[in-house]
């Protein structure tokens, strides 16, 4: 088989970049190593920026986010369950955030690539680049046990952090930065109503919680724990108890209990691989960067990257020009680092660490009292919370 982009990966970042290329007239497969049902089912992001949003219309999918998602002009935070509002649309002149589930996000994808005829190779397994020093690299990978072959010209790296495609680079031509966090979060689905209108971000002497949601009638929880937390012990009963007193008593007077439809524990990391290119071989997504989910930016960056990365695809192949994907790993990068800015002073802002002493504790509280006050903090944490801009 031969295309022109090879696209490791079927989450939101190769899907996207699928789309994109589609709608464009470029040609492309995408080689999955999960099943359909597997993509689908994982229950991870939930707030789109504006830019995501707009990126889903330009392809054309974006029907159902406008019909079911939520658009969120605000979010509150909370301190020792005293919580306030910081009004994103009034900060921002008018941006806001859409909360839609990744799962639905995945699947308006899939059913788009689909009805256009956009390959994806589901349950392909030990994919594996080759030649991608080369200006004809291709990838080995097998179905059913059957070995095969795709020919291209680039290859997009879109599988996420523990993928092939970082780990088949050669060593020494990029360089992995990071800095690991001694907590995860503990996060719950459960189908009753969220306990707000808003997300409520909560800082508490026991440790951070948010309240989320997925629709109107489907609630999203987390409690920050420790990293070697077993699942077993957290019942559902200890998750509501601890998320009210995290969350405040206006959070838990409104807070409807019910038994969690899932419940996974998630390490939080701050990573970033640098350059996000290697010969014909480019990365995006969880792929080149992690963030904590604290500021909702992982599938944001995918969406980002992807729309980078797509526009001097496009150039390269209908015009012969290589000059946007000379500088794709900049542009990118540029922003990746923003965001991973906001999403490391966030978490700091907001969780417990096993070294934070009574001074420390102090400097928190200090800062979310300085942000209730400040117009101008508040901007700062609202125009990051929306989305920077592209470049
Ligand atoms: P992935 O979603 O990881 O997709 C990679 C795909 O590649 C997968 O389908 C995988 O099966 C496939 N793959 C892997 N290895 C191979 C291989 N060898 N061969 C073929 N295929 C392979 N982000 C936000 O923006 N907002 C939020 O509110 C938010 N909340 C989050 C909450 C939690 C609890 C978590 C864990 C994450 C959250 N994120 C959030 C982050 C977001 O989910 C990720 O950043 C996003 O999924 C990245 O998309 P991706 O396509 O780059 O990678
Ligand atoms: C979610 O709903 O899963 C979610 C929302 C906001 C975040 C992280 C996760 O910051």
């Amino acid at each position: 088989m031969r295309t022109q982009v090879a696209i490791i990966g079927a989450g939101p970042a190769g899907l996207l970049l699928a789309q994109l290329l589609h709608v464009d007239g470029v040609d492309c497969v995408i080689l999955e190593k999960h099943s359909r049902d597997h993509v689908e089912g994982r229950i991870r992001a939930g707030v789109m920026e504006q830019g995501t949003v707009d990126l889903l219309d330009r392809i054309g999918v974006a029907d159902r986010l406008r019909a079911e998602g939520l658009p969120h002009e605000g979010i509150r935070l909370a301190a020792d369950g005293d919580d306030f509002r910081i009004d994103l649309a009034d900060l921002t002149g008018g941006s806001r955030v859409t909360v839609y589930g990744q799962t639905e996000i995945t699947k308006d994808l899939i059913a788009a690539c689909e009805r256009r005829g956009v390959p994806i190779i589901f349950n392909a397994e030990g994919v594996t680049p080759h030649g991608i020093e080369s200006a004809a690299p291709n990838l080995t990978y097998e179905v059913d046990g059957e070995p095969a072959r795709l020919e291209c010209e680039i290859i997009a790296g879109c599988d996420g952090f523990h993928g092939v495609s970082r780990s088949s680079l050669p060593d020494g031509v990029g360089r992995a930065i990071e800095r690991i966090y001694p907590f995860g979060w503990l996060g719950i689905l459960a189908d009753v109503p969220p306990c707000d209108d808003e997300l409520i971000y909560a800082n508490h002497e026991r440790g951070f919680a948010l309240a989320s949601m997925r629709s109107r009638t489907r609630s999203r929880y987390y409690v920050q724990c420790a990293l070697d937390e077993r699942l077993e012990s957290w019942s559902d009963g200890r998750v509501w108890d601890e998320l009210a007193l995290r969350l405040g008593a206006r959070a838990a007077a409104a807070m409807t209990h019910g038994p969690s439809i899932e419940k996974s524990i998630a390490p939080l990391r701050s990573f970033v691989f640098e350059p996000m290119r290697y010969g014909r071989l480019f990365l995006a997504g969880d792929a080149a960067h992690i963030v904590p989910p604290t500021g909702a930016k992982g599938l944001n960056l995918a969406a980002s990257d992807v729309h980078i990365l797509a526009d001097a695809l496009i150039r390269f192949f209908h015009q012969g020009f290589d000059d946007g994907l000379a500088t794709y790993s900049r542009r990118a990068l540029a922003r990746v680092w923003k965001a991973e800015r906001f999403s490391w002073w966030f978490t700091g802002l907001t969780h417990r660490f096993p070294q934070t002493d009574a001074f420390g504790r102090r400097m928190q509280l200090a800062e979310l009292d300085y942000i209730r006050g400040s117009r101008a903090a508040q901007t700062m944490l609202a125009e990051n919370y929306v989305g920077l801009p592209l470049d």
